[in-house]
């Protein structure tokens, strides 16, 4: 596979690939609240995705964006965690009314997730192939001989150099974008019409991350398969997303097509966050951080949870909590950007 350039452009995004689709979505997140034992984790998140288009989920470490995809098919640990209310309809069916074989089924079959590496490590004592095949005989009726030539195929499709001889390897004898390749396509094994890509890429070198994220955006291309891609690194996002989720303590503060919302953030939290972004400075200038830390859960401020870190704030901010507005940019600040 040809080496890609960096994928880091913030400032010239580029129009949504896919336009917004007039169906309904494969995809609908309701005032979705997770919390641990009695701490909320994640309050009224609402978020769509419709068949073929890509969504970044962006935000700093610990805003809520792992916990509220792994609610979507339920992989959050049941207890301490638990969805004391919201609804997230998949293809019109209520995931949250599912018992656990159902959801298995849809696992995979149709919503399958790749994690950062060190969450996902392979299991190292079987080979390639042997995961590759596992997931296929639970979720397809194959022989043996044709989940191999299945198993090669997708190795192929990945890009993986000789897929024969890769399948009789174990994890630790490929690199770790291989390994990466490997997952997503166990991942698109039983052609998911979801893929949840959480930090894919994270633990990658900036050139192979490329190269993950171009092969995401092939397939989805291809097979209108859509993706909810999760990172830290909006350099990414204005680069291969449609439509832009801002995460902060536990809420989506700011959504909107991903043009709009690099050209012009509402929200004075995506507006900070845009400023971090490496390409947006001057070369070899130290760049700028936004002062201060997300707050844990338990210990988000009332009103808005970004007013400590916020040179914009105003005192209603510290008092009364900001509603999204209900338009095609949403966002939620009582003295956003003009
Ligand atoms: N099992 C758990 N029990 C309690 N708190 C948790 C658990 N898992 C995650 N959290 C907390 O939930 C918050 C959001 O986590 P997460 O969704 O992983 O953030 P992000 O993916 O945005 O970095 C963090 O403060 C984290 O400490
Ligand atoms: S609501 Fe207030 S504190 Fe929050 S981001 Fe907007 S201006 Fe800042
Ligand atoms: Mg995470």
């Amino acid at each position: 596979m040809p080496v890609l350039p960096l994928p880091h452009v913030p400032f010239e995004p580029i129009a949504p690939l896919t336009p917004p689709s007039p169906t309904s979505p494969l995809l609908s997140i309701r005032d979705l609240h997770v919390h641990a034992g009695a701490t909320p984790i994640v309050e009224a998140v609402c978020l769509d995705i419709h068949a073929g288009e890509m969504v970044g989920l962006v935000g700093e470490s610990g805003s809520g964006k792992s916990v509220t995809a792994l609610s979507i098919v339920r992989l959050i640990p049941e207890p301490p965690m638990r969805i004391p209310q919201g609804r997230i309809d998949f293809d019109g069916r209520d995931l949250s009314a599912l018992d656990e074989p159902a959801l298995r089924a849809i696992r995979g079959e149709d919503i399958a997730m790749i994690f950062q590496e060190p969450m996902t490590s392979l299991n190292p004592v079987f080979t390639i192939g042997d995961q590759i095949r596992e997931m296929l005989l639970l979720h397809r009726d194959l022989s043996v001989k044709a989940a191999n030539a299945r198993a090669a195929e997708l190795l192929a499709r990945v890009g993986i150099p000789s897929p024969e001889t890769a399948l009789m390897r174990y994890p630790h004898q490929l690199s770790g974008g291989q390994r990466q390749r490997v997952m997503i396509a166990i991942a698109l094994a039983c052609e998911p019409r979801l893929l949840i890509a959480d930090e894919p890429t994270t633990a990658l070198d900036v050139t192979v991350q490329a190269q993950i994220l171009e092969l995401i955006d092939d397939l989805r291309r291809e097979s209108g398969m859509a993706v909810l891609l999760i990172t830290h690194d909006l350099g990414v996002v204005s680069q291969y997303c449609d439509r832009v989720a801002v995460m902060y303590g536990g809420r989506i503060v700011e959504q909107a097509d991903a043009g709009t919302l690099f050209a012009h953030p509402r929200h004075r939290y995506t507006e900070a966050l845009l400023k971090t972004i490496p390409s947006a400075n001057t070369p070899g200038a130290r760049l700028p951080a936004i002062g201060g830390t997300v707050p844990a859960p338990g210990r988000r401020p009332p009103g808005c949870a970004f007013h400590p870190r916020c040179e914009a704030a105003i005192d209603v901010c510290r008092s009364t909590l900001p509603v999204l507005t209900d338009d095609d940019h949403q966002h939620a600040c009582w003295n956003p950007v003009p």
